[in-house]
């Protein structure tokens, strides 16, 4: 039997859209592995939900903007509805890769909160919801999505490379707290993935800086990234929580 049979996940920030975002390929990737899949997000989840029921999975989807203090609780309920439980909880949605590069003097403060609301409230408050919901089945795997620019620092990025530090001091610390629950929560950390919509997007300079800062020099895709999605919220990684695993081809090390 599948490990994922009968099992429910919540992924967040897992619309479908042009830019072919990590969440969707989250979602579709654990549907795949035989769980149900609540696919959350401010925007339209449809197409995502859609997509894995034409490939014969499991899915419902709940949109809502995780800024808002209550929609964690509200999406952790929809789950527990549609489901009947919560068994993993990918934390995704976040503000990043569509925010400009802009200097420390120039972050305007609305969007420091804003960033700070989403990312790391955001991530904090879906915690809070589920916790409860996995604590009472003694089980639970939470995957917080991190960034390597938490481990490199970046210039023009510190608003988000701050969220992403936050997000795995709040991994270690949840570990902590939730472990006598046998809840794991591990981080997740991919580097920039090869889409199409990046490589669009990158200038022949920047994708040789890019490829030749890793150890391997190729890029990374999106079905990579969830195979390590998928070993975390596997049993197969039960003896692992409260760490960060890189997938970035060997381009930073902790
Ligand atoms: N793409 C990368 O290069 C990269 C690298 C390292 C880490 N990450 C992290 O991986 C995750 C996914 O990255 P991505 O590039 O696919 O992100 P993305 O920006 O393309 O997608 C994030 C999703 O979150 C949703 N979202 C944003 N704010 C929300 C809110 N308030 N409420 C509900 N949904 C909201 C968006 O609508 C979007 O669908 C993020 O946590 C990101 O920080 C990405």
């Amino acid at each position: 039997m599948s490990d994922f049979a009968g099992k429910c996940a919540i992924v967040t920030g897992a619309a479908d859209g042009p830019k072919a975002a990590l969440g969707a390929t989250f979602a579709r990737t654990l549907a795949a592995a035989g769980a149900s899949v609540l696919v959350v997000d401010r925007l339209d989840v449809e197409p995502t939900v859609a997509s894995i029921k034409e490939g014969g999975g499991s899915a419902e989807g709940y949109r809502c903007d995780l800024a808002e203090p209550s929609a964690a609780i509200d999406a952790a309920n929809a789950a527990v509805r549609h489901f009947g439980r919560v068994d993993i909880l990918v934390n995704n949605a976040a503000l990043g890769s569509n925010i400009p590069p802009v200097g420390m003097g120039d972050i305007p403060i609305e969007l420091w909160d804003q960033m700070m609301a989403v990312n790391v409230r955001g991530t904090m408050l879906a915690v809070r919801a589920v916790a409860p919901i996995m604590a009472r089945q003694g089980y639970g795997k939470i995957v917080n999505l991190g960034s390597p620019m938490r481990i490199t620092g970046a210039a023009m990025r510190l608003h988000y490379a701050a969220t992403k530090g936050a997000i795995h001091a709040m991994t270690r610390s949840m570990a902590r707290e939730l472990g006598g629950d046998g809840i794991r929560v591990n981080t997740l950390t991919p580097g920039l993935p090869g889409t199409a919509f990046n490589l669009e997007r990158m200038s022949a300079e920047m994708e040789a800086g890019l490829l030749g800062g890793r150890s391997i020099h190729e890029h990374i895709t999106a079905s990579q990234i969830a195979d390590v999605l998928l070993f975390l919220a596997s049993p197969r990684s039960d003896a692992i929580t409260g760490q960060e695993l890189l997938v970035d081809n060997g381009g930073s090390f902790l």
